[in-house]
């Protein structure tokens, strides 16, 4: 290391992270660049010298949020002067704007320069540091510098950006174009995990289905089935996959694998194929169907999680009620739902957001509602079975033991005379309720 980046020797740091599972990721391997550039994770925001904010901008809530955290930081910074910068998806998108609006910031970071932060920080000692340009190739992390925060489950992530511009979202201005990482990196990195004693791993990326590998142009069911070979490897996610790029092919790689979890996140946004038109989505609602009754031909039991937006722009009652109707047919084990926001740059935001907050919030309440019923039913059914799940730790709400997942990603809280965190263990499922189910350990898997 040379001597401009001595100033993080011993320096407490701290990141926030707001957003999905790449901002965690992202997170994780900034945090492995400044320990191993002599830098400590500290536990609270007080001790930090050095305050790191990973941020979101999918939605304007995500935007709201990192503004009120930023009001706490700029006092902090009043009281013990540490350099407070801006990493991820709103540093990319705002760039220097951000100075203007929030002077007490000294860096932004760009998700293509993480690996330059020990320089940054040392820079901006001085001066006010700005690194975000694009960068059309991928990035290679260094092997074993990343600081996963579960000793378990592990992501890895696979590809960045998104080249489909849906006409509501950001991600393509946040994250830039689509960039593949080399195959090999990442069956290298899975190994290595599965070696340290990962259990599950989560392959990652905006668009996990347009994968393709920079150097042979292997597609995304290759990958799966490298992997697959892969010694060690016992469970294997991947998110966020687009409808439109889900080939038959990576169905039969999922059901011919006995590794990939039958799980699949796959954002529908809305019932009405007109409005997924106007979402420029590629795909209408008899699309989307047709592929889920494929995946439920190879696999019945599989469990399909979905994202839902209510009031886009234009979006009627009867187009609402679509998305009711597709959630009743589909049945997923999950949803994520949102109300529409209106995001800078995107399509969407020169369309009238004409739909009124309260009709939002309505729409919103009533799909919540709708799913919570589908869940339940859904977990009642579950109760008397055993099931294989993976032990992440002490439960921390409950009032039982042990918390896990099963195969199709569902929250499972355990009682066991033993601790099997980190483990594989049989749950006998006794009760349940719309958001995890219960049970009790029946030993080791
Ligand atoms: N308004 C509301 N929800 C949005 N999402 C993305 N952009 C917006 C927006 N402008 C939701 C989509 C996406 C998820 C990550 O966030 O459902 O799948
Ligand atoms: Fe955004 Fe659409 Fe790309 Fe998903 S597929 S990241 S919603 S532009």
């Amino acid at each position: 290391m040379d001597d401009k980046t001595d100033i993080l020797k011993g320096m407490n740091f701290f990141i926030q992270t707001f957003g999905c599972q790449m901002n965690e990721n992202d997170s994780e391997r900034i945090a492995g660049l400044l320990v191993a550039a002599g830098a400590k994770k500290a536990d609270s925001l007080e001790d930090s010298g050095v305050i790191i904010v990973n941020t979101c901008a999918v939605r304007a809530k995500s935007e709201e949020k990192l503004y009120s955290f930023l009001g706490r930081l700029r006092s902090l910074k009043k009281t013990n002067g540490a350099i407070i910068g801006i990493a991820g998806c709103i540093g990319q998108l705002y760039r220097a704007e951000l100075f203007a609006k929030k002077p007490f910031l000294d860096f932004i970071c760009g998700p293509d320069h993480y690996q330059e932060l020990p320089e940054i920080l040392s820079r901006c000692l001085g001066e006010k540091v700005v690194s975000a340009s694009w960068s059309r190739r991928w990035k290679e992390t260094p092997p074993r510098s990343i600081l996963h925060t579960s000793p378990v489950s592990a992501y890895v992530t696979i590809m960045e950006g998104c080249d489909h511009f849906c006409a509501y979202c950001v991600v393509p201005f946040a994250r830039g174009r689509e960039k593949f990482r080399p195959l090999r990196n990442i069956l290298a990195e899975i190994q290595d995990l599965t070696e340290q004693g990962y259990k599950e791993i989560q392959l990652l990326g905006q668009n996990v289905n347009s994968y393709r590998d920079p150097e042979t142009g292997l597609s995304f069911s290759g990958l799966l089935r490298q992997i697959e070979g892969t010694q060690g490897v016992e469970w294997i996610r991947f998110i966020t996959s687009h409808p439109q790029n889900l080939t038959p092919d990576i169905a039969l790689a999922m059901h011919q694998s006995k590794t990939i979890c039958h799980q699949l996140h796959l954002p529908l946004q809305s019932g009405a194929s007109s409005v997924l038109g106007r979402m420029n989505r590629g795909y209408t609602r008899q699309d989307y169907l047709e592929k889920v009754g494929l995946l439920r031909r190879l696999m019945p039991e599989i469990s399909l999680s979905t994202d839902i937006i209510v009031g886009f722009p234009g979006e009627t009652e009867k187009e609402f009620e679509e998305t009711r109707t597709a959630l009743e047919e589909v049945r997923f084990a999950n949803i994520f739902s949102f109300r529409y926001s209106p995001r800078p740059r995107t399509s969407a935001a020169k369309l009238t957001d004409d739909i009124p907050f309260e009709v939002k919030k309505r729409r919103l309440i009533e799909i919540q509602e709708l799913q919570k019923r589908i869940q339940s039913e859904i977990h009642k059914a579950f109760v008397g079975q055993t099931m294989k799940v993976l032990c992440l730790g002490k439960s921390k709400k409950g009032g039982l033991a042990y918390s896990g997942r099963n195969e199709g990603y569902q929250v499972v809280n355990f009682n066991s005379g033993q601790d099997f965190s980190g483990r594989f263990v049989r749950v006998l499922i006794t009760s349940w309720g719309p958001y995890s189910l219960r049970g009790e350990s029946q030993g080791p898997v």
